[in-house]
C-alpha cells in the first residue's frame, strides 16, 4: 500500500529493456492484462521496446486500464538521425509516458545531463509524461556523494525546463547499485532520497509522483511503498513474469 497522504496516484512502471520476442510480449501482456481488470487505485504502464510498442498498443492495450510507455526517446524532432525514433512517433503509437535518462542510457550511451533535459523536453513537447530517472553509483554512495548527485542530475531538467513542468512529471529514484543487482535501498535509504528530490521541486512538488527503482520484487514492494514520499515503483526484472509484477502492483493499491 503506498501511503499516500497528498493523494498522488500510485503508478507501477515496468521495464523491459532488451528483452522478449514479439511471442514472448504477447504472452506477457495477456498474462498482466488478465489480472488487472477493472478499477484500480494503481496506475500501471509496461515499457517494451520499440519495436514493440505498436504490437502492445494496438493488440493488448487498446482496451485495456493499462498505459503504454517508451523506454527512451530521440534528443531530436525529426529529421536525418538514422536508428531514432522521435517522441512524436512514440505517441502517435499511443505511448503515454517515456522514460529518459535512465542510468543505462547514461552508462552505456554516454548520455549526459544536457541531452537528457532535453530528451525531457520533447518528450513532454509530444504531450507525454516523461519519466526523469535518477541516482548514484555504489562509488558515490560510498563517498558521502547521493544527495549531490541527485541535486545536479534534477538540476539540469529543473533549468533547462523550469519547476512546473518538471513538477507534473514523474521522477524515478535507482540508484545505480540496486538497479539489476537484486540487492535493493532499504525503506529507509530510499525514502530519504525521495523527500530529498520532493523538496528540490520546491511546491510543485506536493503532487509530483516519485518512484522507485532497483531489484523492486513482491518480497520488498510493500515495505518500500508504506514511506510517505515513495509513490510506486520502476520494475524491470520483476517486470518479467506477469505474476510477480501483478504483486508488486497490487502491493501498491490503496
Ligand atoms: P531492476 O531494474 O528492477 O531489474 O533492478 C529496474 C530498472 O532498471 O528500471
Amino acid at each position: 500500500m503506498v501511503n499516500n497522504s497528498t493523494k498522488r496516484r500510485p503508478l507501477i512502471i515496468a521495464n523491459w529493456k532488451l528483452n522478449g520476442t514479439s511471442a514472448f510480449v504477447s504472452e506477457l501482456l495477456e498474462g498482466i492484462t488478465e489480472q488487472w481488470t477493472g478499477v484500480h487505485q494503481a496506475e500501471v504502464v509496461v515499457c517494451p521496446a520499440f519495436v514493440h510498442i505498436g504490437q502492445a498498443s494496438s493488440v493488448h492495450l487498446a482496451h485495456s486500464n493499462i498505459a503504454l510507455g517508451a523506454q527512451d526517446c530521440s534528443q531530436f524532432e525529426e529529421g536525418a538521425y538514422t536508428g531514432d525514433v522521435s517522441a512524436e512517433m512514440l505517441h502517435d503509437l499511443g505511448c503515454q509516458f517515456v522514460i529518459t535518462g535512465h542510468s543505462e542510457r547514461r552508462r552505456f550511451y554516454n548520455e549526459t545531463d544536457a541531452l537528457v533535459a532535453r530528451k525531457f523536453d520533447l518528450a513532454h513537447k509530444a504531450l507525454m509524461t516523461p519519466i526523469l530517472c535518477v541516482g548514484e553509483t555504489p562509488e558515490q554512495r560510498e563517498a558521502g556523494e547521493t544527495l549531490a548527485i541527485i541535486k545536479r542530475q534534477v538540476g539540469a531538467v529543473l533549468d533547462y525546463c523550469g519547476q512546473e513542468k518538471l513538477g507534473r512529471c514523474v521522477i524515478a529514484y535507482e540508484p545505480l547499485w540496486a538497479v539489476g543487482t537484486g540487492v535493493t535501498a532499504t525503506p529507509d535509504q530510499a525514502q530519504e532520497v525521495h523527500a530529498f528530490i520532493r523538496q528540490l521541486l520546491g511546491p510543485a512538488g506536493q503532487a509530483t509522483r516519485i518512484i522507485y527503482g532497483g531489484s523492486v520484487k513482491p518480497e520488498n514492494a510493500e515495505a518500500l511503498f508504506t514511506q510517505p514520499d515513495i509513490g510506486g515503483a520502476l520494475v524491470g526484472g520483476a517486470a518479467l513474469k506477469a505474476d510477480d509484477f501483478i504483486e508488486i502492483c497490487k502491493a501498491a493499491e490503496l
